[in-house]
């Protein structure tokens, strides 16, 4: 057994994920590619990207030094997570879309300094990036009681208990973006519907920016985005017992100014037949046929408050970096 096993054993006796039933139906994979690969334009929902390995290109995304937004959010953190907690004081840290709640830590830092020790929930979709965050964590604060909750954020927030105290809830990273504005405005609503008056929503947004940096982000030299786009590939070969070849696919992301967002596609360099099996059916990919894997948008002021106010969440605060790339926005009940 290597290392990597052993600390994956450890981390499997320390922790356990508990499932979030959800609360209303949300599709699988099966039910998902069936509706986005057998029909065009071909796609797919990017919540498919967070397998193990994944989940890992993901944490390798936010270390190359094209992709801005994950030190840019760290940096905003790094400077008013102080003034945050000490405004909210908060008794439960709530975490959407955790992933490995690296940046978790700024908060958690601050909490320390002004001996405040509130208890941490992560909710994700990824076993793997809830236990590695929730044994990060466990070993830089003794202090910190620990819940990982496995599940699908958009199958809402009915089963999460409302608590007395106040909770921070984070949803970092700009994910918010991942989701069309229907799905956002119903994302935020449902979080609100959870929300009490103490409570604050802190939002990562990506903000709209020159084309050159954002299609420098999302096609980082080393390649690991386009790693990560194709492995979605290897998702489906999996979990339908497909035979896509990856290398049959190349990566694309481009900033389409119009609509303010990034798109991701895998374009087929060759036709080929496609079976999955799990679906019973054999699908033919033309030369230059596109799955479009995710969008990523990019926020405005004026988009963001509008998105907020959709679902009826007042804007307490927002820290926008020097650079005007990115903006933590801390939101409340109106
Ligand atoms: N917040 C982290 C990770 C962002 S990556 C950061 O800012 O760096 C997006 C995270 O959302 C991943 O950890 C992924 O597993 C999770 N995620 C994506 N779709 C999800 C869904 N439908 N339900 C729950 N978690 C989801
Ligand atoms: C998680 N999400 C906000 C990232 C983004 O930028 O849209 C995922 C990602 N896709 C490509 N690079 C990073």
């Amino acid at each position: 057994m290597n290392s990597v096993d052993n600390l994956e054993n450890a981390t499997k006796q320390r922790f356990r994920c508990i499932p979030v039933p959800p609360a209303r139906h949300v599709p699988g994979i099966e039910e998902d590619a069936r509706n986005g690969l057998l029909s065009r334009p071909r796609s797919l929902p990017p919540k498919y990207f967070y397998d193990d390995r994944g989940s890992e290109l993901f944490e390798r995304i936010c270390k190359t030094s094209d992709y801005y937004p994950t030190r840019t959010e760290d940096f905003l953190l790094r400077q008013h997570a102080q003034d945050i907690i000490q405004k909210i004081q908060p008794s439960r840290i709530f975490e959407l879309g955790s992933g490995s709640s690296v940046k978790t830590q700024r908060l958690l830092d601050a909490c320390n300094e002004i001996a405040h020790f509130p208890s941490y929930t992560a909710f994700d979709i990824s076993e793997h990036a809830l236990l590695f965050g929730g044994e990060t964590l466990s070993n830089r604060y003794a202090w910190l009681e620990i819940n990982l909750l496995l599940g699908d954020y958009e199958a809402g927030f009915n089963h999460i208990p409302r608590e007395n105290g106040s909770r921070l809830i984070l949803f970092l990273g700009s994910t918010i973006g991942n989701f069309e504005q229907d799905r956002a405005v119903r994302f935020m609503n449902d979080l609100r519907a959870n929300m009490s008056s103490n409570d604050r929503l802190l939002v990562g947004f990506d903000r709209v920016k020159d084309a050159r940096i954002l299609n420098a982000a999302y096609n980082d030299k080393e390649g690991v985005t386009a790693a990560f786009n194709l492995n979605i590939l290897n998702v489906l070969n999996n979990e339908l017992s497909a035979n896509f070849d990856p290398e049959n696919f190349k990566h694309s992301a481009y900033y389409d100014t119009e609509k303010s967002q990034v798109e991701m596609h895998l374009i087929s360099s060759c036709t080929h037949l496609v079976t999955l099996s799990t679906l019973g059916t054999t699908i033919e990919i033309r030369t230059g046929e596109r799955i479009r894997t995710e969008i990523s948008r990019k926020f405005t002021n004026k988009s963001l408050h509008n998105l907020l106010g959709q679902a009826e969440l007042d804007v307490e605060q927002d820290f926008v970096s020097s650079d005007g790339y990115f903006s933590l926005v801390l939101a409340k009940l109106v």
